[in-house]
């Protein structure tokens, strides 16, 4: 039995090396081919991912939950109806009773602070599905698309376009991670988070203006303006982030070999034109497949080592 200090999580982008990350793009990649060859493999035979989702999802909850059949083991899915976390029993505790039953641990929640205290109180590898603070499954799913694309993203310019949010935190961690320019362009007070900014502060900057921003980056990304649990702030959201729609003028002054990202569920209309979200340089429904096979090739890596 793991001792809960002893086990490795994947709360954050921050908790693999690069080296780790590199390789495990590499293998979702590896892992895609193998797929759509129609070859079988199992290495999670037996093993058991919970799910603990207390708030909505399509991608994560279908991407985790085919990825386990795929690699063959079995998962199950976790509301706050379901639990007795639903009904206020501790978060420690309920680590400590599921890590004893169960492989490993994806969570999706609000508070950060809860996704970090049930991974130490846990003896298997719990998986962040998406806080308040950031969503590292998602990059894992947007590095891949990128190098499948256009290869090493090293050196390249990335611009975030809209809210600092999870999604941008994420995108902070990557820009280190991964080792990339990150530009941000957010309407004041909605810029990301001091703390995370300062980790990365020789790789980002913050602009007020999107189209300087996104002039010749070779990646342009944005994402919801309300994200979830921001519903009653839509009216004063949408009046901020006016003129933050990224559309085909936008994506003009990218590169002239520039892809467009997101993480979807998307808006159309409001932060990304409908006529993009189709066009070539939009990558974003392989984006969203490529978030099953990175997070297989992170099921793999942390569940069997
Ligand atoms: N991108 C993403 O995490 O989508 P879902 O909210 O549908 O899981
Ligand atoms: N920023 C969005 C991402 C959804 C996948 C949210 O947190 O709702």
């Amino acid at each position: 039995m793991n001792k809960p200090e002893q086990v490795r999580h994947f709360l954050s982008l921050m908790d693999l090396e690069p080296q780790e990350l590199r390789t495990l793009v590499d293998r979702a990649v590896e892992l895609k081919r193998m797929h759509h060859a129609g070859a079988v493999h199992t290495p999670l035979a037996n093993k058991v991912l919970a799910m603990i989702f207390a708030k909505s999802s399509t991608r994560t909850r279908v991407s985790f939950e085919a990825g386990m059949a795929q690699l063959g083991g079995s998962s199950m899915f976790l509301s706050p109806r379901d639990t007795q976390l639903g009904r206020g029993e501790p978060i420690e505790d309920t680590a400590r009773v599921m890590s004893r039953m169960v492989d490993g641990v994806m969570i999706r929640t609000f508070d950060h602070v809860d996704i970090e205290t049930f991974a130490a109180h846990s003896q298997v590898p719990v998986i962040n599905g998406l806080t308040d603070l950031c969503h590292p499954c998602q990059l894992l799913a947007d590095m891949q698309t990128y190098v499948e694309h256009r290869g090493d993203i090293r050196g390249k310019t990335v611009t975030w376009v809209g809210d600092g949010n999870n999604m941008c935190h994420s995108y902070i961690g990557a820009a280190r991670q991964f080792d990339f320019k990150l530009n941000i362009a957010c309407p004041e007070g909605f810029d990301p988070d001091a703390e995370i900014l300062a980790g990365a502060s020789d790789r980002c900057e913050i602009s007020r203006d999107p189209r300087a921003a996104v002039e010749n980056a070779d990646l342009v990304v944005t994402d919801t303006w309300i994200s979830m649990g921001q519903e009653e702030e839509k009216a004063r959201r949408e009046q901020a982030f006016a003129g933050y729609m990224v559309d085909r003028a936008m994506m003009d002054l990218a590169a002239s070999d520039a892809l467009f990202l997101h993480c979807l569920p998307a808006y159309r209309g409001k932060e990304v034109s409908a006529e993009l979200l189709d066009a070539p340089d939009s990558v974003v429904w392989e984006e969203a497949e490529n978030r099953m096979h990175a997070q297989k090739a992170l099921l793999e890596f942390l569940l069997v080592g």
